[in-house]
């Protein structure tokens, strides 16, 4: 895995991917923080030595290298999600590699469904913590002391200062970001109505199929991590109505712009 790492971070210093500040991994139907970065590189993900291809149509699957709010970042445009049939190792490999290019934070947004009926789906929320029900773990049977140990404390696994400059920045700009508890699930289907219960009574605000492997992955080496859903689909287990993935994409396609505010004001304070 190391050597991987090596070969694809020396290919991509070798196209001009040198030394990004901040890493930002685009979620589903949020790729327009990528039109804000003044673009200096870019490449399809094919195009990259040891890469996993995106093969879900709606994520572009591109890396993109250049300026946003003064500060050099690299950015997924379009993840790898365990339902497309990715192994965790192979998702949380362009973390590793972002990591070894140098940057020293990473920004996440995902789509999740939300089971907290206070809130209402457009809104957004500041991931403050997770349950991991996927049914593996990337950090299994991962022999490379280099990256950390496998015993990876998660105890605050998102960075307090990064969310506490986000939670200011909502509230100077109006934006109405909520705080809560995400849990990971596999998918690809949606959740039963007896699902989505379960997933509230055990602590969780809100549903996705992401995010979480590329979180530990982070936390392993030590590269500070927050992460913004945008709340796609309400789930009301007493009151469910069929969920439509179009919507979904909508949803967060119109939430987006208030996440861009966060993401770019961010990169400023840190
Ligand atoms: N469940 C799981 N993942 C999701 C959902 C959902 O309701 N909405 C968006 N991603």
């Amino acid at each position: 895995m190391i050597e991987k790492v090596n070969e694809t971070v020396g290919s991509l210093k070798a196209r001009g991917f040198e030394s990004p500040d901040v890493g930002i991994i685009l979620g589903t139907g949020l790729g327009a923080l990528a039109d804000k970065i003044d673009v200096e590189q870019e490449l399809e993900y094919k195009d990259i030595p040891n890469f996993p291809i995106a093969t879900v149509e709606f994520h572009k699957g591109k890396l993109l290298y250049g300026n946003l709010s003064d500060k050099k970042v690299i950015a997924m445009q379009g993840r790898f999600h365990y339902y497309e049939g990715y192994s965790l190792a192979e998702i949380v490999f362009p973390v590793r590699v972002m990591k070894y290019l140098g940057i020293g934070k990473l920004l996440i947004s995902n789509a999740a469904g939300n089971m907290n009926m206070d809130w209402k789906k457009g809104e957004l929320m500041l991931i403050d913590d997770h349950i991991n029900l996927l049914p593996d773990n990337a950090l299994r049977g991962n022999g490379a002391p280099q990256f950390g140990s496998i015993f990876t404390d998660m105890s605050c696994p998102y960075d307090p200062d990064m969310n506490k400059k986000l939670a200011v920045i909502a509230k100077e700009n109006g934006i109405r970001l909520n705080q809560g508890v995400f849990v990971a699930v596999s998918g690809p289907n949606l959740e039963t109505r007896a699902e989505y219960r379960y997933l509230r009574n055990i602590g969780a605000d809100i549903v996705g199929m992401s995010t979480v492997p590329e979180v530990i992955a982070a936390n392993q080496m030590g590269l500070p991590v927050s992460a913004v859903s945008v709340l796609t689909d309400d789930c009301d287990p007493d009151n469910l109505a069929p969920i439509d993935i179009e919507e979904v994409l909508n949803t967060a396609r119109e939430a987006e712009k208030d996440l861009v505010v966060l993401f770019s004001e961010l990169l400023k304070r840190i």
